[in-house]
């Protein structure tokens, strides 16, 4: 039997693209750059599955143009909000994600980033390479303890409730606020809020672990940073589009928020040159999932999913 052709648009990690190119035709795009609205169109005539990243837009307009060969979807992420997916239901094309796998990792890109954020790992990394450390006081680069502070996380899934068990290890009160309340052995301990405001309130350190969806967008707006005690570090690893960045700007010259850690920004790649002013908001380049291990895994999970799709299961991670 003839193998099955896919087309994978970025640069996969080694393992992944040694496995795919064994059990399928494979066309990778090896310059890696972002497969655009025209060569997801092109490609949907040649391959019978894609393994896209959030880089690659299957937006309505798309969807509507794709040639019916394509057959499947099968993402290298686990946010899907690059994709509509009632639109790809609608073209009867199958859509699936990559969870789990990648939890630990961005829980470890969610701490770096808020020990840095809260401990001024910007500045103090630029006074010393630039050799602008001339001083040592009681009084300098002085900043939270997350020992003993309220930690609120907004999205107890997987990626979230990964968070609380680091943080758990630095002696913080985790609160969350959940769609549902977790089981008590899941919970353990945490203390749940049935609406984000509660949760605003109490949190010293706020991280965001929720999809973007149209009904998380600017969730954190400036009515709510406004609830955030005076001091709050906030932390955002999910998506870009949760957080009214010119609110969250406001909140840190303000004074109101004492720092932020940001992985993902409303615009990507580039991020929000307003932010880079600011000592006190420390930035990565969307790179929550970005380790070695969590890459193969996210490679083999979305080919397992290739996988059982064309043998003609149900495949383990299908959205739609
Ligand atoms: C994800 O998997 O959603 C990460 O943000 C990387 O795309």
């Amino acid at each position: 039997m003839s193998k099955k052709v896919i087309w994978i648009p970025r640069r996969l990690s080694d393992a992944t693209l040694e496995r795919a190119r064994r059990d399928y035709e494979v066309i990778v795009n090896e310059a890696d750059t972002p497969g655009s609205a025209e060569d997801i169109v092109a490609m949907s005539a040649k391959v019978d599955g894609i393994i896209p990243c959030h880089s690659e837009h299957f937006s309505a307009d798309v969807v509507a143009q794709l040639d019916p060969r394509l057959k499947i979807v099968a993402n290298h992420s686990v946010g899907v909000d690059h994709c509509d997916l009632d639109a790809l239901k609608g073209a009867g094309v199958v859509v699936t994600n990559t969870p789990d796998v990648l939890s630990d990792a961005t829980a470890e890109i969610a701490m770096l980033l808020m020990l840095g954020a809260a401990r001024h790992a910007v500045r103090g990394d630029r006074l010393v390479r630039q050799g602008e450390w001339d001083s040592w006081s009681p009084s300098f680069m002085v900043g939270k303890q997350m020992t003993g502070a309220r930690l609120g996380i907004v999205g107890m899934g997987r990626v979230g409730r990964a968070f609380a068990e680091k943080a758990r290890g630095f002696g913080m009160e985790i609160h969350y606020h959940n769609r549902s309340r977790l089981a008590p052995d899941v919970e353990q301990g945490a203390v749940f809020h049935e609406d984000v405001e509660s949760l605003l309130e109490v949190a010293d350190f706020l991280s965001l672990h929720c999809p973007a969806t149209p009904d998380t967008v600017d969730l954190l707006n400036a009515e709510r940073i406004a609830k955030l005690p005076k001091g709050a570090v906030v932390v955002n690893t999910a998506r870009g589009a949760l957080v009214d960045e010119d609110a969250l700007l406001a909140g840190i010259e303000s004074g109101h928020i004492a720092a932020a850690g940001l992985d993902c920004f409303k615009v990507e790649p580039g991020g929000n040159p307003a932010f880079a002013a600011h000592e006190n908001i420390f930035m990565l380049p969307h790179i929550g999932s970005a380790t070695r291990a969590t890459r193969d895994a996210m490679g083999f999970r979305a080919l397992d999913n290739l996988d059982a799709f064309f043998a003609g299961h149900e495949p383990g991670d299908r959205l739609v």
